[in-house]
Parts: structure tokens; sequence; C-alpha cells
């Protein structure tokens, strides 16, 4: 009795693999296989198919040059340079060796807009006014032209006089920027957007605020009033506008406190944006810690 069960339990399994009597395979038979990878074979075309037209379809929709979804950004971020890690900018003044990356940070940044490097790629524009370069209708006026933005406009913050950017003397040069937003005009009726720097007001306890201001010391500004001058906007983008050179201010910290941590807050001021900062607080603004010490 219990040969014959187990010869049949171990002659089921077999059989179950390959069933002689019947010519199925794993309970199937050839065409009953044939059928079902068929149907695996046209399902999955027909997927891979459907893809492949819808990638194609949304392809047909893009523009080369300009992005089909951008959100109506109305607050560009801000960024400084030079941007370590982190935001913060600490070194010690007899320390060379902690403030030197700082410098060559700015250095390299700063290296397109040589002067020479400017004249060789760059219109100059007429100041104060949109530079606008519409296409007309389907002709692309492309590539766009852009204008100068000379390294010199910096002034102090050039680092072509004071090649430690004034980081050596304990009045440290900061650069701001405006991220790119293609098509923004950043201000309206001609006034000019501009950045103003002030001490950042940081909370120390529940209901308790504190404020450096007292330590931040006089500020320059370069280009005078920490203006972003009309001519650079709008921005076209990476692929029509090639050579576009993005407008900077320069801040100078002229009497810092020393040995003390100052917590430094930049902001946009514009007439076409400041409607909008209500809803972001952090939009078009930019906050770092600044420390030098002084033995
Ligand atoms: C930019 O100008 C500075 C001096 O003003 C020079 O040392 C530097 O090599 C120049 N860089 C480029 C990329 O031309
Ligand atoms: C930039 O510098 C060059 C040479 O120094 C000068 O010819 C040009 O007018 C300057 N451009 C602007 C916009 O200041
Ligand atoms: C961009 O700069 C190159 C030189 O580097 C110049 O030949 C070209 O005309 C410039 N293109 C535009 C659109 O300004
Ligand atoms: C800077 O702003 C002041 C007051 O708003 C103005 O009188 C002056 O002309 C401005 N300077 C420049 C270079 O725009
Ligand atoms: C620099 O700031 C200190 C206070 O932190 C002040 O006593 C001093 O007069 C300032 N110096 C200048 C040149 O403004």
């Amino acid at each position: 009795m219990a040969k014959e069960e187990e010869k049949s339990s171990s002659g089921g399994w077999k059989e179950f693999f390959w069933n002689p009597r019947t010519h199925e395979f794993m309970g199937r038979t050839a065409s009953s296989w044939g059928l079902i990878l068929l149907f695996y074979v046209v399902f999955y075309t027909f997927l891979a198919g459907m893809f492949c037209l819808t990638m194609y379809v949304m392809l047909l929709t893009l523009d080369d040059y300009q992005p089909t979804w951008q959100d109506r950004l109305s607050t560009p971020g801000m960024m400084i340079r030079p941007k370590m890690d982190s935001l913060d900018i600490t070194y010690k003044i007899e320390d060379t060796e902690s403030w030197d990356k700082y410098s060559q940070a700015l250095d390299n940044f700063l290296a397109p807009y040589n002067n020479t490097q400017q004249v060789l790629t760059n219109d100059a524009c007429e100041p104060d006014k949109y530079f606008i370069q519409e296409d007309s209708g389907d002709v692309r006026n492309n590539p766009k032209r852009s204008c100068q933005f000379n390294r010199t406009q910096l002034g102090d913050c050039s680092g072509v006089l004071d090649r430690t950017f004034g980081y050596q003397a304990g009045q440290p040069c900061v650069l701001l920027k405006l991220n790119r937003v293609i098509g923004m005009l950043p201000g309206k009726d001609g006034q000019t957007p501009y950045v103003t720097c002030g001490a950042k007001r940081y909370k120390v306890g529940p209901d308790e605020w504190k404020e450096d201001s007292d330590k931040i010391g006089e500020l320059e500004y370069f280009p005078p009033n920490g203006t972003f001058n009309l001519m650079y906007y709008p921005y076209y983008g990476k692929k029509a506008q090639v050579n576009y050179s993005q407008p900077l201010v320069a801040v100078k910290f002229l009497n810092i406190t020393f040995n003390t941590d100052v917590n430094v807050e930049c902001k946009i001021n514009s007439n076409m944006i400041t409607q909008f900062s209500e809803r972001d607080k952090f939009a078009g603004r930019v906050s770092f810690k600044l420390r030098i010490d002084k033995n």
C-alpha cells in the first residue's frame, strides 16, 4: 500500500512536469503555451508602442528655447558668492589660509566678467531700459545678444585693485545675484530693482528676537545703490542667449564688529517683486552669517 502511494505521488509530480500521455508541459499543451506567449508579446508590444507615442507627442510640444512649464515665479531667489558648503563666511584676519579660499572663489567666479572678455562676447547696451529681442512670429531672433557687465563695475569689490576683495583688511565683499527667471521683468515704470542688506532678526527664545544691527557697521554697494540695471532683462534662456552674463551687486562691509557672529540678510527691492513677497517671506532674500576674528 505504502509503496504504491509513494510511487503514484512521485509519478504525479513528474507527470505534472511532463505528461507523455496528453503531451502536456506543466499542465498545458504546447499550443496553450504558445497562445499565452503570443498574448504577452502582443500586450507588451502594445504598451511599448503607447509609451513611444506619448513620448513623441510630448517632445513635439516642447520648445527648445523655452520651458513649456514654468512656475509663475514672481520672486526669484537670491544667492551669494563666495559660497562654500554653507552660506557662512568665517575667517581670521591673521590666518591667511582661512580667507584665501574666499578671495580665490570670488576671483574664479568673476573671471568671465573680465572687461576684455565682456567686450569680446557682449554688447554695450543702452542702460536703464529693457533689452527686448522678441521673435517675430515663428521666425526666431536667435541667438540673442547680451549686455556687458564689466568686472570694473564692481569697483572696490572687483578684485582688480585689491586682489583680496577686502578680506585681508577686514572689510570683505560679498557678491549677490538673482536667480535667472526666463522672461522676468523685475521693475516697472523704469524703476530699477536694488539690493539692501541689514541685520537679520533671529529668534533666541520663545517670543524673543535679536538682531545684530549695532554690529553690522556701514555698508557700501557696487554698482552704486546696489542696482540691477534693467538692460540685463529679460533673460531668454541659456540656449537663446548663449553669452548672457548675470548682473551682480557687491556689498562691502566697511566697519563690521570683529570676534562676533553677525547675521546678515539681503533682499531685493522692486516695485514688481515686493507685492508678491508677502506670500513667501523667504523669496527674494538671502541670509548668511559673517564672522571675522582678529587678535
Ligand atoms: C581677468 O583679469 C585679471 C586681471 O584683471 C587676470 O589676472 C585674469 O587672468 C583674467 N582672467 C581671464 C579669464 O581673462
Ligand atoms: C566695459 O569695459 C570696456 C573696456 O574697458 C569698455 O569699452 C566698455 O564700454 C565697458 N562697458 C560697460 C557697459 O561699462
Ligand atoms: C558669443 O561670444 C562669442 C565669442 O566668445 C561671439 O563670437 C559670439 O558672436 C557671441 N554670440 C552672441 C549671440 O553674442
Ligand atoms: C542712488 O540713489 C539716490 C537716492 O535714491 C539717487 O539720488 C542717486 O542718483 C542714485 N545713484 C545712482 C548712481 O543711481
Ligand atoms: C565703526 O563702528 C564702531 C561701533 O561698532 C563705531 O564706534 C565707529 O565710530 C565706527 N567707525 C566708523 C569709521 O564709522
